[in-house]
């Protein structure tokens, strides 16, 4: 595998169908099932590592935002990735870069409402990711299920010729979601992180046993991380998956997110409701500790 910093090297070296998994770093194994997922269904896997300042709306936390270029280089190659480009800050914003890509609707509510501008950030990264690479799919976490609405709206509004694929949130064994910033969760922060998880599990289990009305779903998992300590709730809302359209009785799929604060860290996470086949999909686990921990 080899790691370049421009998009006129990707072009240069890559061939036969393109698959982009666009990221900002410090691998998880969520990462790795997009790089994988790339590997299975492209010619060339083109794994992107930028922290983009753009979508950070507080400095601290893209201060904090782990970063190990090289553990990252390893582990996309294992994983099956042929190239990786880490372009510096000063290639993607020269110091004339005056375009701001704003996707409204999607963008709007849960984590828009939370983290202003934090989509239209995304948006134009991912713009130019898809602009500089030209791929011909592209691999999101639905982990970040407003985010892959944005992205595909994106890609639709503005005729990039690429397909998106979403694919399931990958979690700890006891359900914690995988995130670059769990290493930031110790002692008893850790057990209250998963709070989270346990509420969009109760819904869950109320949906499969019949449950369509978003109040009642979203009563049941905001009662859930009301009682545990150390957890402050920002939001407990569903919307749905294609528009992130607010909906009072779940007819067509749904997301139902929460975003709460452990400590100094912010934790999002989601269950994607499907009232076709009466199922929640509450992502796939890990039976090992995740790699963020230490190994391999
Ligand atoms: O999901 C992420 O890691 C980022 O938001 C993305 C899509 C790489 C854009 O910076």
């Amino acid at each position: 595998m080899k790691v370049v910093h421009t998009f006129e090297e990707v072009r240069d070296l890559a061939g036969g169908r393109i698959g982009l998994v666009p990221t900002m770093g410090f691998f998880h194994e969520g990462h790795l099932s997009l790089i994988k997922a790339a590997a299975e269904s492209t010619d060339t896997v083109v794994v992107s590592v930028f922290v983009n300042p753009l979508q950070f709306n507080e400095s601290g936390d893209l201060d904090a935002y782990p970063r190990d270029l090289d553990r990252d280089a390893a582990l996309a190659e294992t994983a099956g990735a042929q190239l990786l480009i880490a372009p510096a800050d000063s290639y993607m914003y020269p110091r004339q870069h005056y375009t701001r890509i704003r996707v409204a609707g999607a963008s709007d509510g849960m984590e828009g409402a939370y983290r202003s501008g934090h989509f239209d950030g995304v948006a134009t990264v991912v713009a130019k990711l898809f602009a500089g690479v030209r791929p011909d799919v592209a691999f999101f976490g639905r982990k970040d299920a407003q985010q892959l609405a944005v992205v595909r709206a994106l890609a639709r509004d503005l005729s990039f010729p690429v397909e998106i694929r979403g694919l399931p949130i990958v979690r700890e064994s006891d359900g914690l979601a995988l995130s670059s910033r769990n290493i930031r969760l110790d002692g008893e922060i850790r057990g209250s992180a998963l709070a989270l998880s346990t509420a969009l599990f109760a819904a869950s289990d109320a949906f499969e046993a019949g449950e369509r009305s978003v109040a009642a779903l979203t009563h049941e998992a905001a009662t859930r991380l009301g009682t545990h300590s150390g957890v402050e709730t920002e939001y407990v809302e569903a919307a749905t998956a294609r528009d992130v359209a607010g909906v009072e009785t779940i007819e067509a799929e749904v997301f139902l997110a929460v975003a709460a604060r452990i400590g100094n860290v912010r934790l999002i996470d989601n269950v994607h409701l499907n009232p076709g086949t009466g199922l929640a999909d509450r992502g796939v686990r890990l039976s090992e500790p995740s790699i963020l921990y230490g190994g391999p």
